[in-house]
């Protein structure tokens, strides 16, 4: 307390003159400091709204009550702080309004994610190991035609179909030369294959599965039927509706890759499209660069299909160009870079390396 006084003192008695000088200088600034405060909260808040309304009429958002509507207004304004956030975690992408703006994380996860269960494939057989010395610096399997047009899963967890039928096509395309697009809803409605090793993990439409049990589902069945004569829905629990003479795509052999990353890459050269888990918490405010987080769990909860790498990204800040992988989504090609999703390459970002199918597919005679 003296010392305290003795210094409070100290400062006070040099000059009285010079203190008021400085104590009305002071307040000035913080009077300035306070009004810009509010002004930029009002900013912020003219801000929120005019973003809100690009959203509602970019994305064709509409809310049954206005208290709905006042509810997801909030929403969305948390999810632009956190976009902030995302954007200092992540500066190497673009963090901002996507269609999930109105979403909490947990409606998002809900709804739009479904790799089920959160855990590695217990038996499947490991790919052998191939050679790694002649891969390609860039490759992406979209200039080579094994990859179909940007899908769309809607408001259903089954993100794990698409990441299985992806891989399929490009399979598929890499043993006939056609690129047929192939039916997820056929998945939704037939598949409810279990890890072999535990019991509870099923494959179960719209609440998720897993990209391996899938494989294993259509090894059994004996194929799948194209888009266009099993069409997607995005419907739950709607009765199987497979007609084995319609199938045009099977499944010969599938297998998981090693979390070594030149591996994946020779992988993905060789058998076409890989299935890949990845942790999606970053994505529900990404719009676009190379994805590379300061910090990202490897829980796995989103299945998207590997398509293809590159040596260094484009970085709109100029951050520090980086290796990345090219992941096809499946929430429409108004997501991210027109539906695809670039994520850092070289730390098994975000669980990315971790659980990696490869999947050959049969020669089918295809008859039209
Ligand atoms: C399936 O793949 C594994 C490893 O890639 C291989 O050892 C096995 O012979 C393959 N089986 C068939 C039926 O092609
Ligand atoms: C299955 O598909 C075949 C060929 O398109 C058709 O002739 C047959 O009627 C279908 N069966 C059922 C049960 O729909």
């Amino acid at each position: 307390m003296d010392f305290l006084s003795n210094f409070v003192l100290l400062l006070l008695v040099p000059s009285l003159l010079v203190l008021k000088a400085v104590s009305e200088a002071s307040f000035d600034e913080s009077d300035n400091l306070m009004i810009r405060q509010v002004e930029s909260h009002v900013d912020d808040f003219l801000n929120a709204e005019r973003h809100f309304e690009k959203f509602k009429a970019r994305f064709q958002k509409t809310y049954a009550t206005p208290e709905e509507h006042d509810y997801r207004f909030n929403v969305f304004k948390a999810n632009l702080r956190r976009a902030k956030r995302h954007q200092l975690l992540d500066p190497s992408a673009v963090h901002g309004v996507t269609q999930f703006s109105d979403l909490t994380p947990a409606e998002f996860r809900r709804d739009y994610l479904g790799l089920n269960p959160l855990r590695f494939p217990a038996d499947a057989q490991q790919a052998p190991i191939l050679p790694t010395d002649n891969l390609p610096t860039d490759f992406d399997w979209r200039e080579n035609g094994a990859v179909t047009p940007v899908k769309n899963q809607g408001n259903c967890g089954s993100c794990w179909s698409f990441s299985t039928i992806g891989a399929l096509e490009g399979a598929h395309f890499l043993a006939t030369g056609n690129l047929e697009s192939l039916s997820e809803q056929q998945l939704v409605d037939c598949d409810r294959e279990c890890d072999p090793e535990e019991y509870d993990a099923c494959d179960d439409g719209c609440n998720g599965g897993l990209m391996n049990n899938a494989f294993e589902y259509i090894l059994k069945t004996g194929g799948v039927e194209r888009e266009k004569d099993y069409p997607y829905t995005g419907r739950d629990r709607s009765p199987c509706k497979f007609n084995e003479s319609k199938i045009v795509a099977s499944v010969s052999n599938f297998s998981v890759v090693s979390i070594d990353e030149d591996q994946i890459a020779a992988n993905l050269v060789k058998n076409g499209p890989l299935a890949v888990g990845i942790n999606a918490v970053f994505m529900q405010t990404y719009t676009a660069g190379v994805s590379c987080p300061f910090l990202c769990s490897g829980e796995l909860d989103h299945g998207v299909l590997l398509v293809g790498y590159g040596s260094a990204g484009y970085s709109p800040i100029r951050f520090k160009e980086k290796p990345y992988w090219i992941l096809k989504n499946s929430w429409s090609k108004y997501w991210g870079e027109h539906g695809y999703y670039r994520i850092c390459r070289g730390q098994n970002m975000c669980g990315v390396d971790s659980m990696v199918s490869s999947v050959v597919a049969a020669i089918q005679t295809t008859s039209q």
